[in-house]
Order: structure tokens, then C-alpha cells, then sequence
């Protein structure tokens, strides 16, 4: 097929808030012990992190990282995971049933956070606690001294405040699975009033309200429009979650979920203005699309857990094996948040190790390994910083089993005028036919094609190991400049990232 498309650098979205290529460690699974944390492997550091999970998190360059949940922390008590180790609780975790030993904590982990280059995205429990607890989990980390908790803090080896910025108000307070669930009403309140208080002790937070688990929800948008209307005033970002599955085994209709995630966006922006203008309000909510994922190839192994082997310690849940066609609804997720970098602030891939991650460790201490998953975050991580341009793109439609007006190309370009750089991510989500894509570039005069890397593979199926990157990406010679006008070829079925310089 043919597809044309114009960038061109006055067509301006917005400057991309790196934080967009956040991730997420849950205490879940095996993405703590034996994911980061692992004092009897080889490269493990003095604290007992994994020295290969740390350069592989370097890899992908992560500004944020979202913890400690999740529906963990719906029921979790932060006092449990600081202080002597020895003196640590082992506790029944709720969400999860499972055990929680509390070796790693909040310390530890922000401690690890920083020493991977990024910041901790930090949850309060407003599920089983309230505004007292979340004052005193803030007071721990972010005050100077002098009172009780930061003295506490102290005591503990740490002398220097945390200063963790960006602190979430609670987890899928929509979800009935959620421990504590909440009306929006309930929840509403609770998130003004933990808001206000917390922000009494610390104004220099960022305060994220929780939105929709997902754009399926029963409660959807009532939801914003409800607990927004009690938390604006004091909230600086809502919240939105999305997971997408092939259950159907439906190739075509899968690549198109990221419309519906568009959609969700759309009218989350749309939510949050009508408040605003309800409000007559001058201030601007804006999104953190703070879990996101491919997840659901280890449902079933889950519910088994849950149901018939519950109470382990670290139990391998959630670890979905990414096949190539997830990589490319990953791709085209980014693209997607790219295309709304105006209002898209933060996001987190969720997860970051061995729990829906796009980084694996071997059980009982291996290899750590890449999922398919891994290349095209680590590309939109490296190269998509700058400004998203607009997509101006004509290209071929077509409907799918759940989808009408697929387009069979997905593209957004960032301009890094810094380093007076271009680069187009696109895919191409046609599982039948190659595009011809002509870009008309001149408003950058003079650039020539850097690279072309592209990420395919035959079997959409195929999926990697700790021995086996059958799906790792390449560089080809299938994009040309001539005159400022680009010509690619977007295979079918393709994650492509053209770089022009
Ligand atoms: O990321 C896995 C789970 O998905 C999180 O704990 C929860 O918030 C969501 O439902």
C-alpha cells in the first residue's frame, strides 16, 4: 500500500515530558526477590541488587519508577518494610496472597532507584489507611528532621530526606478486587482530604487522583467527572491504567486495541476540561498513564495460584512471555501516547522485572534476559525525547472484528533540536501488506537518513528466552532521502524507527 506523510518542524504537539518512559516495581511475584533483589547471585552489590538487572534498567533508561503498587499497596503497612532488618515482619499480602518478608522496603528501594538514574513514583494506602498514615509515610521521607517520623528516618541510616516528588493517592480505587475499594464518592472525598494534608507538609509534591483501571469499567467516566470535582484543586495529574490480550488469537483486531486507548485519552482529556470548566477553574489536569501493558498469557496460571497454592514467598505470577505481535501493540501504545505528549506528562510500563516486564531473570538466579517488549520501549525511551510532532499521515484504512477505520499506519515523529535530530516511529499494523511510505521532509533542510532499525519477524508468535533473541531489531538500508522527500518501506507487521540528523 502507499502511504504519505509530512513532518514538518512547526507542527508542534508538545515538549515530551520524559517521564512518559516510567516503569513500575510491584512487591508481586518475582519482581523484587529474585527480580532486582538477589543477594546470592554473582553480580549482585552490597545491598543485594542485581548488578545485570540494574544495566539492563540502565539500558532502558527510566526516569521513574512506580512503587510499591499496584494493589499491594491497598493493604500494605509502610512501617512493616524500614528499620533492622531483623526486625521486620513477615505479613500476609492481600492482593496477592502471598507472603511479604519486608527484606527489601522504602529505603532500599529508593536507595536502588536513584542508583539506576531514576525517581521514585510513591503510592499511599488509601485502601486499608487513611490520611494520617500517608502524612506520616510523607513526613518519613521528606522531611528534614526535628519530628518524629524524619527522626525515625534517621535512625534508620538515613540522614538525608528522600525528597520523593510524586506520590500517587492510591491504587484502582475503582476496582472492586481492590482491598478497600471505594465508591467515588468515598474515594473522592478521602483523595481531597489526604491531598490537602499532604500538601501541607510537603507543597512541593505532585499529586496523582486516581482515575478508570481501565476505559471497560462500569464506573467509566463518571468516575473522573465525580472524584475529579472533589480533587482538583489540589491534584496536579489523574490516573489511567490500560492492559490489552489477544485471547481471540485475532492478530488484526489485537494491533488495533491502541485506538481504544486513544479513545480512553480523548475522553479522559475531555473528563478533566469539564471540570475545569465547571470549576472556572484556570488549572490544567494532566495524565499519568501510570500502568500499561500486554498482559494476560499467564491468567490462568495466576488464578491458580491465587485459588490452590496461596501464601508463598515470591511466587512466579504474572510472568507473561511476550510474543513479537505484543512488542508491536507496544510500539503502537507509545506512538500513542506520543501523539498526546500535551496532556500524556508521565506513564509507567507496567512492569519493569519478571512481573509483565519487559526484563526477565532466570528462577533461582540465572540469566537475566530481554522480552520481546524490551526493543521498542528502549527505542521510544532513547530516541523520543524532544518535541512529538504532528502526524500528518494519508493511509490505508480497514475494519477488524472489533474495529472500523484501522489505519495500517501508525506513525509519530520527535524532533530533538538539540542534537538537530529526527525520528519517526512507525508501524506498520497490516499483517498482510508492505507500505510504501513517502515523507516529505524539507522543512529540515539538509537532513540524511541516520538509520533505519526495524523490528520484525516472520512468526508473530515467536517470542524470547534467556539463550534466544529471535526477536531483536536490525538495521536495513530501506528508508532514502532525496530533495527533503523520504522513502521507506514499511514491511508488514513491522516496529520501525527512522532516525534522520
Ligand atoms: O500491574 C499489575 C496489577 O494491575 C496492579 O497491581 C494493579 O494496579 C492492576 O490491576
Amino acid at each position: 500500500s502507499k502511504v504519505k506523510m509530512v513532518v514538518d518542524k512547526e507542527f508542534r504537539i508538545a515538549e515530551i515530558d520524559e517521564r512518559i518512559y516510567g516503569s513500575f516495581i510491584e512487591h508481586l511475584g518475582r519482581a523484587v526477590y529474585d527480580g532486582i533483589y538477589s543477594p546470592e547471585h554473582e553480580t549482585a552489590d552490597e545491598h543485594g541488587f542485581r548488578g545485570d538487572v540494574k544495566d539492563l534498567i540502565r539500558e532502558l533508561n527510566v526516569p521513574i519508577i512506580r512503587y510499591p503498587g499496584g494493589n499491594f499497596v491497598s493493604s500494605f503497612n509502610w512501617e512493616d518494610s524500614v528499620g533492622p532488618l531483623n526486625e521486620r515482619p513477615r505479613r500476609l499480602e492481600l492482593a496477592w496472597k502471598s507472603i511479604e518478608e519486608n527484606k527489601v522496603g522504602l529505603n532500599e528501594f529508593t536507595k536502588w532507584t536513584r542508583d539506576v538514574g531514576s525517581d521514585v513514583m510513591m503510592a499511599v494506602n488509601l485502601g486499608t489507611r487513611g490520611i494520617a498514615d500517608a502524612c506520616n509515610i510523607l513526613e518519613y521521607c521528606n522531611h528534614k528532621g526535628n519530628t518524629k517520623y524524619s527522626d525515625l528516618r534517621i535512625s534508620h541510616g538515613y540522614k538525608e530526606p528522600h525528597n520523593i516528588k510524586t506520590w500517587c493517592l492510591g491504587n484502582e480505587m475503582d476496582g472492586p478486587w481492590q482491598l478497600g475499594h471505594k465508591t467515588m464518592e468515598e474515594y473522592g472525598r478521602l483523595a481531597e482530604e489526604t491531598a490537602r494534608a499532604m500538601k501541607l507538609i510537603d507543597p512541593t509534591i505532585e499529586l496523582v487522583s486516581c482515575g478508570s483501571s481501565s476505559l471497560t469499567m462500569p464506573t467509566f467516566p463518571d468516575w473522573e467527572a465525580v472524584t475529579l470535582q472533589h480533587t482538583y484543586d489540589h491534584v496536579d495529574y489523574v490516573s489511567m491504567h490500560q492492559y490489552y490480550g489477544n485471547q481471540k488469537g485475532d492478530t488484526e483486531d489485537f494491533l488495533a486495541c491502541s485506538d481504544d486507548m486513544d479513545e480512553f485519552i480523548r475522553t479522559v482529556i475531555a473528563t478533566c476540561d469539564y471540570v475545569k470548566a465547571k470549576k472556572r477553574s484556570k488549572k490544567e489536569i494532566k495524565i499519568s498513564f501510570d500502568e500499561w501493558n500486554v498482559w494476560y498469557h499467564s491468567n490462568a496460571a495466576d488464578n491458580d495460584i491465587t485459588e490452590n497454592h496461596p501464601w508463598q514467598i515470591a511466587p512466579p505470577m504474572l510472568e507473561d512471555i511476550y510474543t513479537f505481535e505484543d512488542a508491536l501493540l507496544v510500539g503502537l501504545m507509545l506512538i500513542t501516547m506520543l501523539k498526546h505528549a500535551d496532556r500524556v506528562k508521565m506513564a509507567c510500563l507496567a512492569q519493569l522485572v519478571n512481573v509483565i516486564a519487559p526484563i526477565m531473570t532466570e528462577a533461582g538466579g540465572g540469566a537475566a534476559w530481554k522480552q520481546t517488549i524490551f526493543y521498542p520501549f528502549m527505542h521510544a525511551s532513547k530516541y523520543g525525547r524532544g518535541t512529538a510532532l504532528l502526524p500528518v499521515i494519508s493511509t490505508p484504512k480497514f475494519d477488524t472484528a472489533t474495529h472500523a477505520n484501522v489505519t495500517a499506519v501508525e506513525a509519530v515523529p520527535v524532533y530533538n533540536e538539540e542534537k538537530g535530530e529526527v525520528t519517526i516511529f512507525a508501524v506498520n499494523r497490516s499483517i498482510k501488506e508492505d507500505a510504501e511510505m513517502t515523507i516529505d521532509m524539507r522543512s529540515f533542510e539538509g537532513y540524511q537518513v541516520l538509520e533505519h532499525t526495524v523490528l520484525e519477524c516472520d512468526d508473530l508468535q515467536a517470542v524470547n528466552g534467556p539463550f534466544n533473541q529471535k526477536v531483536a531489531p536490525k538495521e536495513t538500508s530501506q528508508s532514502v532521502i532525496d530533495g527533503g522527500i523520504v522513502t521507506s518501506k514499511l514491511n508488514k507487521a513491522s516496529w520501525n524507527v527512522i532516525r534522520l540528523g
